[in-house]
């Protein structure tokens, strides 16, 4: 076989003696797989980067300030060498020749006997690329294949059954390009989906067809309460051995019953995984524009659910409270209820003219951003026909942003 070919193998180094000649960049960026494996590793090199001192400093590696001697692979298994002096490479690369240890150079691949390949991780696969030749190359091919696994767009199904389990997944606030990287791995995997009206419904469309999508508004509930009812389909569908996303708008546990589903879950015995997402109480106002904290402006944003009254007795909101705060308020599902709401905090000391802005369907392509005061925002709301899913910001940093908009 060809000088260029290399024999593929996964090095057990717990506990095992690795000897690393050198601590600059080179060392610094294999270091940590090494630490990581458990190897004991000894580092020799007069000096080193800050971050390998600080892993000296930490205990993960034993530093000897000095430069290399005959002698210094006794007991070792493997050895890496990083310097940059030739004649010490040359000598310490003969040492480890005649003892028969396997030795990676830095300096002159040729004439190593051991070559590092490019690695990654995803969800317990290693992925190591060899090309011989070409570093970049092997980056590339390792970096296509750990982002394929991450995603989901390359398909790698798992053949070892994990038993029943369900994934409550975050599916950010609508554009389906705001999902995190490991929902949408999850969503590639699943056998059923279970999704909200809310979310990015897009991604639905991008399933293979035997993925079961069942609609959450739609599931049956007789004489259960509809969320009972959702709890037991995801339960059910765990049980019949099948993978089950349930798919929530935003992040499961802003306002979004994700507790309520994971407990139901434990009390079933069936493991739940919870993928966060971005939730549109800051992502909305984002994709408008208006940053919910800035300096000198607001030092804080406080997220309130507004589906309820102020002045209805099942209210938990403390509107006077809030209306005392200078920072930003940001109300989800407040739509219906705006007008009662700033009412209420302009009675209760805030600024009939603070600047108030209203995000229908954010992250979508029928996005649209309403601007008003306290004082106009009811009336604003209803004029102009907004309906939910709506965020309203409330707080000077809606001015910054709302000259276009008036
Ligand atoms: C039941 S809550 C769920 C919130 C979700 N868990 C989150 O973190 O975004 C639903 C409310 O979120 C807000 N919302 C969600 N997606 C939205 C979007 N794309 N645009 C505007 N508001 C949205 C609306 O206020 C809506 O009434």
């Amino acid at each position: 076989m060809s000088e260029n070919f290399a024999y593929p193998v996964g090095l057990r180094l717990s506990g095992r003696r690795v000897v690393v000649l050198g601590a600059g960049q080179v060392a610094q960026r294999r270091l940590p797989a090494l630490i990581a494996a458990g190897a004991d590793i000894l580092l020799i090199s007069p000096s080193a980067t800050a971050s390998v001192e600080a892993m000296a400093e930490a205990g993960e590696v034993r530093w000897e300030r000095r430069r290399y001697q005959e002698g210094d692979f006794e007991g070792a298994w493997y050895v890496l060498i990083t310097t940059d002096d030739p004649e010490a490479n040359a000598a310490a690369s003969a040492e480890a020749e005649a003892r028969r240890i396997w030795c990676v150079r830095s300096d002159d691949a040729a004439a190593a006997s051991a070559w590092t390949p490019a690695t990654g991780r995803s969800e317990g696969v290693t992925i190591a690329v060899l090309t011989g030749q070409d570093p970049r190359r092997s980056a590339a091919v390792r970096d296509a294949v750990v982002e394929g696994l991450r995603d989901g767009t390359l398909a790698a199904p798992r053949h070892r059954s994990r038993g029943p389990r369900v994934a409550l997944v975050g599916g950010g606030p609508g554009d389906p390009d705001l999902i995190t990287v490991r929902g949408r791995r999850l969503l590639a995997e699943a056998d059923v989906v279970v999704a909200d009206r809310l979310g990015p419904r897009d991604l639905l469309d991008e399933l293979p067809p035997h993925v079961e999508v069942i609609d959450a508004a739609k599931i049956p509930y007789g004489r259960f309460m509809a969320q009972e009812a959702i709890n037991n389909a995801l339960i059910e569908h765990a049980r019949a051995g099948k993978s089950v996303v349930r798919l929530k708008g935003g992040d499961p546990f802003v306002f979004g019953r994700g507790m309520e589903e994971a407990e139901a879950l434990a009390e079933a015995g069936i493991p739940c995984t919870v993928v966060p997402g971005i939730s549109s109480s800051i992502s909305v106002p984002g994709a408008a524009g208006i940053p919910v904290t800035h300096r000198g402006v607001a030092h804080e944003f406080t997220v309130v659910s507004g589906h309820v009254a102020p002045d209805d007795p099942s209210s938990l909101v403390d509107w006077a409270a809030l209306a005392r705060l200078r920072g930003t308020l940001v109300l989800l599902m407040a739509v219906e209820k705006i007008g009662a709401i700033a009412a209420a905090l302009v009675a209760h000391g805030r600024a009939a003219d603070t600047p108030v802005a209203v995000v229908q369907e954010g992250t979508t392509p029928v996005q649209r951003r309403v601007d008003a005061t306290l004082a106009t925002v009811g009336e604003k709301v209803a004029a102009e026909g907004v309906r939910p899913p709506a965020v309203v910001v409330i707080g000077e940093v809606v001015a910054l942003s709302s000259r276009d908009h008036r």
